[in-house]
């Protein structure tokens, strides 16, 4: 393993899944002093109470796994931001990002100007919530923003237990420093500093067109996949959760090829007003899926077979709530509608209108998940105005144009 040369305060912001697998490996790292800031519900005492019980375990396979016993645990959690993010060499944020907001809110009074400041991941649009709310509080930090976790992983046990079950190959990234501009101070380099927490998987590759980014973080993976499934359900409840993955039909590969050809067909668009611009990578899921699980996929022909056998995807379940009688029901409230839509398809929504570029799969899409998480996004066909807390619309940021979009980041 590598190691930090000298002592790195690393705060992790978040109790879900990632924050879990963040902690375990960070916190391994010679040198890394990581604290866990995490806000919700009661989640710092459970946390906290179960590192003290059974220590913390990071379960890669049956096999493989890096443990810390109890009381020798390298990492603490807690709730106390004030206490907390003063002292931060850099701060990751690690949570859906329909909670990116409350975090923003809460560490930018006390963020320090040298300690950079990362969305992991960031979803579309986190640059400009990040660099607005830290404008507001008068802050000069970097932004980093991340494509998408580097892992698939779950928790197996709250506080105690995360399975991997995924590693990407590569994943990108943004970094803006537009509010530390010309501010001499020394400052650590979040870059080396996650590749080292990362280790060789996945390799952290810089992406410069923020445009391009956007597309590139994919919001346009989970929620056609919900809407196949779940758009003709007829209410009833199921015996168990399907698959959600390796569960996929041609129908579900349609909505996602239609709404992947949309994004191709805005990247074209943007190419004919700024042709200088790169968009290389902004491709079909199938040439997505191989790029980033090369070597966990077995059957590579199709999208549905590069689905269906994606190791990485093996026995991930629909969303569902158990109901009185221990059947299922949907989980519409979860994240790959309520953070995939509002904070993904809707940012992608605006880009098109844009350029002018018509997405009839997209709108769909949007206007069935709309009623399902009782906003309104879509109105007559038209982007609705929202307010900060419903979502990442561009225009809510000032962002009115696709000039706009890029003058922002300067
Ligand atoms: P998660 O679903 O485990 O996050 C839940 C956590 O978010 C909660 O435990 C809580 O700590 C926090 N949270 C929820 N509501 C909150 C509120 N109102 N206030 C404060 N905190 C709140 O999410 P997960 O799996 O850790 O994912 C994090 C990000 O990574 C998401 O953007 C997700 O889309 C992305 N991602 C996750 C993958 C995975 O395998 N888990 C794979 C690829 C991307």
């Amino acid at each position: 393993m590598t190691e930090f040369s000298d002592k790195v305060n690393i705060t992790i912001c978040g109790g879900g899944n990632g924050a879990h697998t963040l902690a375990g490996i960070s916190s391994l790292v010679p040198n890394a002093c990581v604290t866990v800031v995490d806000v919700f519900e009661n989640e710092a005492e459970r946390w906290t109470n179960a590192l003290a019980n059974y220590g913390f375990t990071v379960r890669f396979s049956k096999d493989v796994m890096l443990h810390q016993k109890p009381g020798k645990v390298k990492f603490r959690v807690t709730n106390d931001v004030e206490s907390v993010v003063p002292h931060s060499d850099i701060l990751i944020i690690c949570v859906p990002a329909y909670t990116h907001e409350i975090y923003l809110n809460l560490i930018s009074p006390y963020v320090p100007e040298t300690c950079p400041v990362v969305g992991m991941p960031g979803q579309p649009g986190f640059e400009y919530q990040a660099l607005t709310i830290l404008q507001e509080h008068g802050r000069k930090c970097k932004v980093m923003s991340i494509e998408t976790l580097p892992w698939a992983c779950r928790i197996s046990k709250y506080g105690q237990e995360v399975d991997v079950v995924g590693t990407k190959e590569e994943v990108c990234y943004t970094l803006i420093d537009k509010l530390s501009k010309g501010n001499p101070s020394k400052r650590l380099d979040p870059v080396s500093v996650l590749q080292t927490i990362l280790g060789k998987k996945p390799q952290l590759a810089k992406e410069e067109n923020m445009l391009k980014y956007t597309f590139l973080c994919r919001p346009t993976i989970h929620p056609p996949i919900m809407y196949a499934r779940w758009k003709n359900w007829d209410g009833k409840p199921l015996d168990k959760p399907p698959l959600f993955y390796q569960g996929v039909d041609e129908d579900s590969v349609r909505y996602m090829d239609g709404v992947t050809d949309e994004s191709v067909k805005i990247a074209a668009a943007v190419t004919e007003i700024f042709p200088s611009m790169d968009f290389s990578g902004v491709s079909t899921m199938q040439e997505w899926l191989l790029d980033h699980y090369t070597d966990q996929i077995t059957n590579k022909q199709t999208l549905l077979t590069c689905l269906q056998t994606n190791k990485a995807y093996d026995g991930l379940l629909h969303p569902t709530t158990k109901t009185a009688d221990g059947k299922y029901v949907p989980d519409f409230t979860y994240r790959y509608i309520r953070e995939d839509v509002p904070y993904g398809l809707i940012v992608v929504r605006q880009i098109a209108d844009f350029v002018g570029v018509e997405t009839p799969v997209i709108d769909e899409i949007i206007l069935w998940a709309q009623e399902k998480l009782g906003k309104q996004f879509i109105q007559h066909g038209k982007l609705c105005k929202l307010d900060r807390t419903d979502g990442r619309l561009p225009m809510t940021y000032g962002i009115n144009t696709i000039e706009d979009f890029f003058n922002f980041f300067k």
